[in-house]
């Protein structure tokens, strides 16, 4: 069951969104070479609290931290720990904020000092895909509209779309219905109405989207060892368009009609 939140749980999602993006700022910011992922998740489970939050991962089936830190070939779900992030590493930050009773996810890739070229390029481009799929978001159109988008911007740069995990509704639990592939047929799938919150995440491969799950259980990997990017917003379906609840305010551009298809030219 889809359920649509009120403009007044909206508002909510946003100051728990407001709560995620500070904390996440602050953590792209701390992330060098030298330091523990586990410091990191640290800092977040200080920041969140201290901002009258609670991190939504801790406990989630039994995970025990409040991000996840996913390093290179890692896709998504790693467990922060003793790992050392050293000069050229490609990090993955996702992390969320149950606020009020309501839950915000985004997450980000970020380089740690200076990285490649190639991998600068699929952060750059698996951000893009999530704005496209967000400039999806307006009443009207479906599902697989946002899917569609992120995967053709995708796969226009010869990257792989992770097919085993996708995006989301969230709202008082992290994970809601509709589920929301990152790829897709447009025109198919749920109808998008104002109300609707999602949790829109593409996990963009730089060689083949094929993933494994590491012994710990948690840590996706890609399988052939490649490089791995992921962006998540929490963004509401509103009257007035796609409305990001988890904007940074640094450095980020809101500018969604930036991404969205022109009408083609009639010849
Ligand atoms: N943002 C992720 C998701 O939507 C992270 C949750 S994994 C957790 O699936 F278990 F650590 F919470
Ligand atoms: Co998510």
């Amino acid at each position: 069951m889809i359920t649509l939140k009120s403009p007044r749980e909206i508002e909510t999602m946003r100051r728990s969104g407001k709560i995620t993006s500070k904390v996440l700022t602050d953590l792209m910011k701390a992330a060098r070479p030298g330091m523990t992922t586990a410091q990191l998740d640290a800092m977040a489970e200080k920041g969140i609290r201290e901002l009258g939050g609670i991190p939504t991962f801790k406990g989630y089936h039994g995970y025990t931290a409040s991000i996840c830190a996913s390093v290179n070939d890692e896709v998504v779900h790693g467990i922060p720990g003793d790992r050392v992030l050293k000069d050229g590493d490609l990090l993955s930050i996702d992390i969320g904020t149950t606020f009020e009773g309501y839950v915000s996810d985004s997450a980000v890739t970020v380089p740690i000092g200076t990285i490649s070229r190639n991998a600068q390029q699929l952060l750059d481009v698996t951000q893009e895909c999530l704005m496209v799929g967000i400039a999806q978001m307006k009443r009207g159109n479906h599902i697989g509209d946002i899917g569609a988008a992120v995967q053709k911007h995708a796969e226009s740069h010869g990257y792989g779309v992770v097919r085993e995990l996708v995006g989301h509704g969230v709202g008082t639990a992290m994970h809601e219905e509709p589920q929301v592939p990152n790829y897709g047929k447009p025109g198919t799938g749920a109808l998008l109405r104002p109300g609707l919150v999602l949790a829109i995440e593409p996990m963009i491969t730089e060689g083949d989207y094929q993933v494994e799950i590491l012994k710990d259980g948690w840590t996706v990997v890609t399988a052939d060892g490649k490089l791995a990017a992921h962006f998540e917003h929490t963004i509401a379906v509103t009257d007035d368009g796609p409305k990001i609840l988890t904007l940074r305010n640094c450095g980020e551009h809101p500018d969604v009609e930036k991404y969205r298809p022109k009408e083609e030219a009639v010849a």
